[in-house]
């Protein structure tokens, strides 16, 4: 597992933590204005014609709170819901399995969907298309296939990125959904909630730090929440202020802006030893010891988000943002300057 404290993934222990702070309702359910309008009209419609409701996908960075949204969309529609993912589905036979034992109505959430093998997602299309499972009898030319009917379910598919789908998984979705990184005051809002259901004190000034350090995310605002709220308790008087926010926060090494130290080796080496780009991602890769994958889903969205890189045809590029942020100077203002001088 993960140790380090940007990284979007649940860590160890930390999904049964994660549980008690996710919201079980729409209403309850901070930011992604747009999702929830669109949602609650979808659930109205099809409770209203006693119908399931259509197969959902959900695409975004991770952290995001897909896995939340799945159990609110199950609890909102009266149903239960059954929680697996990609990798976990290795044969068609394991998800033949979780189809039939499912009932009318149930939700099944598969995260990390782009990650189903082709053979599995073979028996996905008739499941979700005509709640249909394709069975082979046989071998060679006496070979028949048999059809048997499924439960009315709902499928909701989880990925990081949309473009990772094959098209016709994708074009089985009747919705689509891009959920979005928060904003500091809704990450404000997040974090409020949960000190409140943690049962800590925590002032304004220190929920809004913790806030805008993590990275439009609510998974790494709770996670700095806890961590933070361990550090206010052994090393202050328990309660959350700006400045334990602060010591907290410098302790783990996050910065104001919620960058960790792969996100300052990654942006630092690209600017000392590759002037700023272009840079392809698997020397990224190779300079951080990380996943290129992890690099794409994790890391960079937010640097971009920041203004602090872009992804160009020829590689990653440092903006000059960042070069701000850490105090160097572009190299091309370098020559414009030497220029000046000896004219
Ligand atoms: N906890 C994690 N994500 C949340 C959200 N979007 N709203 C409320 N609480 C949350």
């Amino acid at each position: 597992m993960d140790d380090r404290m940007v990284t979007t993934g649940f860590r160890e222990g930390e999904d049964d933590q994660e549980q008690n702070l996710r919201p079980k309702t729409l209403r309850e359910y901070i930011g992604q204005e747009s999702v929830k309008q669109n949602l609650q009209i979808s659930i109205e419609a099809a409770l209203k014609r006693r119908e399931s409701l259509d197969h959902i996908l959900l695409y975004g960075p991770p952290g995001l709170g897909k896995t939340t949204l799945a159990g609110i969309i199950a609890s909102e529609m009266g149903q239960s819901i059954r929680i697996t993912s990609g990798p976990a589905i290795e044969r068609p036979g394991d998800l033949a399995s979780i189809l039939t034992n499912l009932a009318d109505g149930d939700v099944l959430f598969i995260d990390e969907i782009h990650r189903l093998s082709r053979a599995v997602e073979e028996v996905l299309y008739p499941a979700m298309e005509d709640y249909a499972l394709d069975i082979m009898i046989g071998k060679g030319p006496t070979a028949r296939s048999i059809r048997l009917d499924l439960p009315h379910f709902t499928l909701v598919g989880a990925t990081t990125r949309a473009g990772l789908l094959s098209a016709p998984l994708r074009d089985r979705f009747g919705i689509i959904f891009r959920l979005e990184m928060y904003s500091p005051s809704e990450l404000a809002q997040i974090v409020s909630r949960s000190a409140g259901i943690l049962n800590v004190e925590a002032r304004q000034d220190g929920i809004l730090e913790i806030a805008r350090r993590s990275r439009g995310t609510p998974r790494l605002a709770n996670r700095m929440l806890r961590r933070v709220r361990d550090y206010a308790q052994i090393r202050a008087d328990g309660i959350i202020t700006k400045e334990v926010a602060d010591l907290g926060l410098l302790n783990l090494e996050v910065d104001p802006l919620g960058l960790d130290k792969l996100d300052r080796t990654m942006i630092l080496t690209m600017i000392d030893k590759f002037d700023g780009g272009p840079v392809g991602l698997d020397t990224l890769s190779a300079m951080t010891g990380e996943d290129a994958s992890t690099i794409e889903d994790v890391y960079e969205p937010y640097l971009m988000q920041l203004g602090f890189m872009m992804r160009t045809p020829r590689g990653r590029v440092v903006m000059p943002a960042a070069y701000a942020h850490f105090g160097r100077t572009p190299k091309a203002t370098i020559q414009e300057d030497q220029e000046q001088i000896k004219w």
